[in-house]
């Protein structure tokens, strides 16, 4: 009889949870999708009890038919620095402020220069940006203080998800190290921090790595979902660091792209290095060791979002149809992708995205190939940092919603100018959440040794040299866009 482990990938969109077997076979997955809520522009907000009604029926549906005593544990990737607040009775105080949220622009500048970028990134190896959790904390302070004077416990999404499952309030060091509030080198709360924030080490969740038990699921939700109380939850990741692991990116020197409804380029590493610009954020990985990160704050979600808003279709794979590879490389149209402002490299809350090149002859194709390129092109802006750092990149793995694009894979491949490995499972986070709890329930010695044993690439996209060099000038036209139109964007707001 085989035994199982769950991966939870706690999204932007929808939860996606993944039954996986011991051997790595993904027996099943359900998505449950919950509201986004943008209350004003640039701001996003969702309800944790939301999070936490779609993984509560979307596991029971999993678990049809399945002999659930044999689920022997549970890991969760989630979105990061997301600012969940509990009250002395573990209530919600107010919705979480998600990842993508541009409300903190002020905190972030009186954080960057009051404070100062040096120190913070001396004592947590990161600068302020407004989607981290510190700014966030700073904000409710100055906005809501009569709320922030309730809060007994802060944290982020998919720990609120493991506190439902097992009563303890954990967190683990990848997903931590997007607070602003973690001394990164030292995996440990920044007592300073902390301060700068007016927030006590009481108010934070027990720190843990990413494979390490936090505790077994209360009897009481286990008789509902139908499982043992006797199944582990480890304490998970930041879904960046779950998807690095769920394809193979861990150890040294490995790089994953994930196009999800973020973008970002994972860069693993054994050792603690900071980008000395910190345009590249400088977290822990959930193998134990560290890892390199640019995120862009809306990449897959710009072709869902020109899609079904404005074409009004969710054949995405019927509009990219008309996209012949004639016009690969030879688009007059531009597309920047900053829906929600943007993070990595360019920083900017004010920005916004535009299209830029029509002429009587743009057709509705050449809208839908400059999204997809527009995204390619900003992730080559944080890839250029990580090259400007010496870091070697001649392969990345892809994966994410987008990765399913077959096109989307050729230009990215294209842009970059190096190869594409696409992992057996496109899943990143969730199936990474299932593996780290494999390890968490002791049938791997590491986290290494669980992907050596179960990430597999099954297709490999090589660039072009004809294509990645019209790529080449494409992108340098691209790179021209944003400083020209950049002080508009504030006068705009
Ligand atoms: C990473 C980031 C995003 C979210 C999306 O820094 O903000 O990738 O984790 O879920």
């Amino acid at each position: 009889m085989s035994l199982y482990t769950i991966g939870i990938d706690l999204g932007t969109s929808a939860v996606k949870l993944l039954l996986v077997e011991e051997g790595g076979k993904i027996c099943s997955s359900v998505t449950k999708e919950y509201p986004l809520y943008f209350p004003k522009p640039g701001w996003s907000e969702q309800a944790p009890e939301d999070w936490w009604k779609a993984v509560t029926a979307g596991l029971r549906e999993l678990l049809e038919g399945v002999d659930a005593s044999q689920v022997k544990g549970i890991g969760c990737g989630g979105q990061m620095h997301g600012l969940v607040v509990l009250d002395e009775n573990d209530a919600v105080i107010r919705p979480a402020i998600l990842w993508n949220d541009g409300r903190t622009a002020e905190e972030t500048a009186w954080l960057n220069t009051e404070i100062g970028r040096e120190k913070l990134s001396s004592l947590t190896a990161n600068i302020a940006f407004a989607g981290f959790t510190a700014p966030k904390i700073l904000w409710m302070k100055k906005h809501e203080p009569q709320k922030f004077a309730r809060i007994r416990k802060i944290m982020l999404p998919k720990d609120y998800i493991n506190y439902c499952l097992t009563g303890v309030h954990a967190c683990d060091y990848s997903d931590a190290s997007g607070m602003l509030l973690l001394d990164v080198k030292n995996k440990c709360w920044s007592d300073e921090m902390l301060e700068i924030c007016g927030v006590t080490k009481e108010q934070m969740p027990r720190l843990f790595e990413s494979y390490e038990v936090i505790g077994t699921v209360l009897p009481g939700v286990a008789a509902i979902l139908g499982i043992s109380a006797e199944t582990k939850v480890v304490a998970g990741a930041g879904d960046n660091a779950a998807a690095a692991v769920g394809t193979g990116v861990v150890g040294e020197g490995g790089c994953n792209i994930s196009l999800g409804t973020s973008g970002t380029i994972f860069i693993s590493s054994e050792s603690f290095g900071v980008d000395p610009n910190n345009a590249l954020h400088a977290f822990a990985h959930a193998d134990g060791n560290f890892h390199l990160m640019g995120c862009m704050l809306s990449a897959a979600s710009c072709n869902k979002w020109f899609c079904d808003e404005i074409l009004k279709t969710t054949d995405y794979a019927g509009e990219q149809k008309d996209i012949s590879d004639e016009k690969l490389g030879n688009n007059r149209v531009f597309f920047l992708p900053y829906l929600m402002g943007e993070r990595s490299p360019i920083n900017d809350t004010d920005a916004r995205a535009c299209f830029i090149g029509m002429s009587m002859d743009t057709v509705r194709a050449d809208f839908v190939q400059a999204v997809l390129e527009g995204v390619a092109f900003a992730v080559r802006d944080s890839f250029e940092v990580a090259k400007s750092l010496g870091i070697p990149i001649d392969s990345s793995r892809l994966c994410g919603g987008g990765a399913r694009s077959p096109l989307w894979r050729r230009i990215i491949a294209n842009v970059l100018n190096i190869r594409l490995d696409i992992p057996q499972t496109e899943e990143g986070p969730g199936y990474g959440g299932a593996m780290l709890a494999m390890v968490g329930c002791g049938w791997y010695d590491s986290v290494q040794a669980c992907t050596d044993a179960l990430v597999s690439v099954t297709d490999t996209v090589e660039p072009d040299p004809a294509l990645a060099a019209r790529y080449e000038v494409q992108y340098q036209k691209f790179r021209r866009i944003y400083p020209t139109v950049k002080d508009l964007f504030q006068k705009l707001q």
